[in-house]
């Protein structure tokens, strides 16, 4: 499986930290934000690994990671976003290095306490379509979140719904067949002008080919001052990224 990292965007809710540098190589407790989706695939196995980054400060994540020899990689593969398409739109130019591949996406500001090995062995074993984790979430208004029916089935998902129907986030960190790239030529902006990773998981829905998983260990984002500011104390406190 090969794992795709999505660093775009400007990082606007982060302003004025994001106006000389990107969201993702700011600090989380004693690591750029990136080191933590990175060392996420990595210690779940995934070493075949695609950057997207974006906004004006691109070159500094080559400069930062190299070759990726802080992470016992010999190579990382970059891609450049233009713009703020969004999500959807960055996995876009995942499409040749996938070459049919099965991926597994991870947002460059997800952070996790434990690690996804098992979810990613049961993914390679699952025929096709996509999977999801959820997290329960104190504010589940400001993610996807998605809509149960009665026998525990995942009806839909609403993005940032004002008054969601359950308590779980879906996190950033997706797993999807080669249908991705088809899927995403198909979708229209949303009202927030971006293609939303959200109309994709929807999509798979439709297919009857989403399947979902909890999320153990805690989770957070980083691109609120609220979330940076947790993720960098819960990574001090138990660290991120644990194997065992
Ligand atoms: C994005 C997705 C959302 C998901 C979240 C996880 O939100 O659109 O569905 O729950 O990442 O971090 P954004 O960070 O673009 O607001």
């Amino acid at each position: 499986m090969k794992g795709i990292i999505l660093a775009g965007g400007m990082g606007k809710r982060l302003y004025p930290l994001t106006k000389v540098t990107n969201k993702h190589l700011l600090p989380v407790y004693n690591k750029p934000m990136i080191y933590y989706p990175i060392e996420c695939l990595v210690k779940a196995g995934i070493t075949d690994i695609l950057l997207v980054a974006g906004g004006k400060n691109a070159g500094d994540f080559l400069r930062l990671l190299g070759n990726g020899a802080d992470f016992g990689l010999k190579h990382i593969n970059f891609a450049y976003q233009e713009g703020e398409g969004g999500i959807a739109d960055a996995l876009k130019l995942a499409e040749y290095f996938a070459a049919g591949d099965k991926i597994c996406v991870i947002l460059g500001d997800n952070i996790i306490q434990g690690n996804i090995i098992s979810v990613v062995e049961e993914y390679e074993k699952q025929e096709s379509g996509a999977m999801i984790l959820l997290k329960e979430v104190e504010y589940p208004q400001r993610f996807g979140v998605p809509v149960f029916d009665e026998d525990g089935k995942i009806a839909g998902i609403e993005e940032k719904p004002e008054n969601p129907s359950s308590k779980y986030a879906v996190t950033g960190i997706y797993f999807y067949d080669s249908r991705v790239f088809e899927i995403i030529k198909t979708l229209k902006p949303s009202d927030r002008g971006e293609l939303e990773i959200t109309d994709v998981n929807n999509r798979y829905l439709e297919w009857n080919e989403l399947e979902y998983r909890f999320l153990s260990g805690w989770w957070t984002d980083a691109g609120t001052f609220s979330s940076l500011k947790a993720a960098g104390n819960l990574v001090a406190e138990t660290g991120a990224n644990n194997v065992s």
